[in-house]
């Protein structure tokens, strides 16, 4: 499927950041329109594999984000176990360069293809949202944050990577630069006269997807709004509006 054809529900990647099993599946029970759920480094830390196999046993598709940065065997082993539990989508920390990317691609590809499974997406972590020009600059790197997001993106995608997780503001300059196959995920998601909570620049659900994302991270608008449900099916009717 090209990006472009993503049917807005499946567009919509409900963030499970809740505490233990028992929240995250009623989540997930609850959300009869979404397709994939994200799992990051506290709830997997907390609840460990079992929980990606419960969540697929719903029929759901599963994004592991555990932002895995290390050393290319260390790292492409990881991916290779991701794949043995079925995760449709991982993250890789693009800093940890090249070789890192292009092992983690290899043997996530290689487990797939063995497993007879489509291979999965690897998204590759550009600069996180939370570093300003200065923490650039007192880890030693350019204290240029857009031209560091583009630079990693670029790496990323000749690393073998499929796409990138970057903020809502940096859509259309990454775009430009990897093209219009190379999948963009987005976090930082509000719907028009939502809280928006610690999230300091967001955007439309709408407005993120004209504008090039092909996946969205959307967390507390859905998973804490009083209609888990309604909330998820308003955003999809949102989207239906993009053309
Ligand atoms: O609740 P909210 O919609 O803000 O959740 C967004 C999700 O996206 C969280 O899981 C958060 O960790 C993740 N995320 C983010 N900003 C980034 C990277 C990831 O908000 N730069």
């Amino acid at each position: 499927m090209t990006p472009a054809a993503i049917p807005p529900a499946q567009r919509i990647i409900t963030a499970l950041d809740v505490e233990n099993k028992a929240q995250a599946l009623a989540l997930v029970r609850t959300l009869d329109q979404a397709a994939l759920f994200k799992v990051g480094l506290e709830l997997f830390t907390a609840e460990g594999p079992s929980l990606l196999q419960e969540v697929q046993a719903l029929g759901k598709g599963v994004f592991l984000d555990l932002k895995l940065h290390d050393i290319p065997n260390t790292v492409g082993e990881a991916a290779r176990v991701g794949v043995r539990h079925g995760a449709r989508m991982m993250t890789i920390h693009t800093s940890g360069g090249r070789a890192m990317m292009a092992r983690a691609a290899e043997t996530a590809g290689e487990e797939a293809a063995k497993r007879g499974i489509p291979k999965p997406i690897l998204l590759g972590v550009t600069i996180l949202t939370s570093l300003q020009n200065d923490d650039l600059a007192s880890v030693g790197m350019t204290p240029d944050t857009a031209g560091q997001v583009l630079r990693l993106a670029a790496l990323a995608k000749a690393s073998g990577l499929s796409g990138v997780v970057c903020s809502a503001k940096e859509i259309e300059v990454v775009r430009k630069e990897v093209g219009p196959d190379f999948l963009i995920v987005t976090p930082g998601i509000r719907p028009a006269g939502a809280d928006v909570q610690d999230q300091k620049r967001v955007m439309t659900p709408s407005l993120a997807v004209a504008k090039g994302s092909d996946y969205l991270v959307i967390g507390r608008p859905i998973t804490q709004a009083a209609s888990p449900s309604e909330a998820f099916a308003a955003i999809v009717r949102e989207l239906e509006t993009v053309r």
